[in-house]
């Protein structure tokens, strides 16, 4: 899977900070959740919020289904900005939601994924996803393990696409910002290239 190759995509050189206990951690702010429908007859009741307490994103939402659907393909991407750079794409990848909710996927961003938004659910979502039950996520939010690993201070652009075979189903477009959380230790600074 094309997510596995983050790392051959991201040849930029980062500048980060690393301590004697590690490299600087990072808060995940989100900005936008935004969930939209296209196919309405088939979603016809959701929501997508963010409440913001201290320096978390708690993100929170439900989802109702008018008929079961399987076979979901997810067309995924990230790209991130910085200022005065051009936006970078760090993945453009389709992937099987019904994988995806059975967690077979070993990509540690799916995973990582799978553990937000599908143990932050009143019901563990399962293919085929059942018509006429209130799925809801609750105050689930983001952390730096969400991301691929050395990111630099950055602007974020995660979009879904959900497909049932060609029929787009809805869109998913989480963005926000990520800040180094300078540590208690300031180590000396590295220029890394990945
Ligand atoms: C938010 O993060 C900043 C920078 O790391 C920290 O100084 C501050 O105490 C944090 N605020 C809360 C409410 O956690
Ligand atoms: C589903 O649950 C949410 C959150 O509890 C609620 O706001 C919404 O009205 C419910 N929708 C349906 C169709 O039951």
């Amino acid at each position: 899977m094309k997510l596995l190759r983050i790392g051959a995509y991201f040849l930029i050189t980062l500048v980060f900070y690393c301590s004697g206990s590690g490299c600087a951690e990072y808060v995940v702010s989100v900005d936008r959740f935004v969930f939209t429908p296209i196919d309405r007859e088939l979603i016809p009741s959701q929501s997508a919020t963010i409440e913001q307490i201290g320096n978390r994103s708690y993100l929170s939402g439900h989802l109702y289904l008018e008929r079961s659907v399987d076979n979901v393909i997810a067309l995924a991407s990230l790209e991130i900005s910085r200022p005065n750079l051009p936006r970078v794409r760090l993945f453009n990848s389709k992937f099987d939601l019904c994988g995806f909710l059975k967690n077979t996927y070993k990509s540690k961003f799916l995973q990582q994924f799978h553990y937000r938004f599908v143990t932050f659910t009143n019901v563990q979502p399962s293919c085929p996803l059942k018509p006429h039950l209130n799925y809801t996520l609750e105050r689930s939010y983001l952390d730096e393990r969400i991301l691929p690993e050395l990111l630099p201070e950055c602007s974020y652009f995660f979009n879904v696409e959900f497909r049932e075979k060609t029929k787009p189903l809805a869109n998913l477009h989480i963005s926000g910002h990520l800040h180094p959380v300078l540590n208690k230790k300031k180590g000396p600074k590295n220029r890394v290239k990945t």
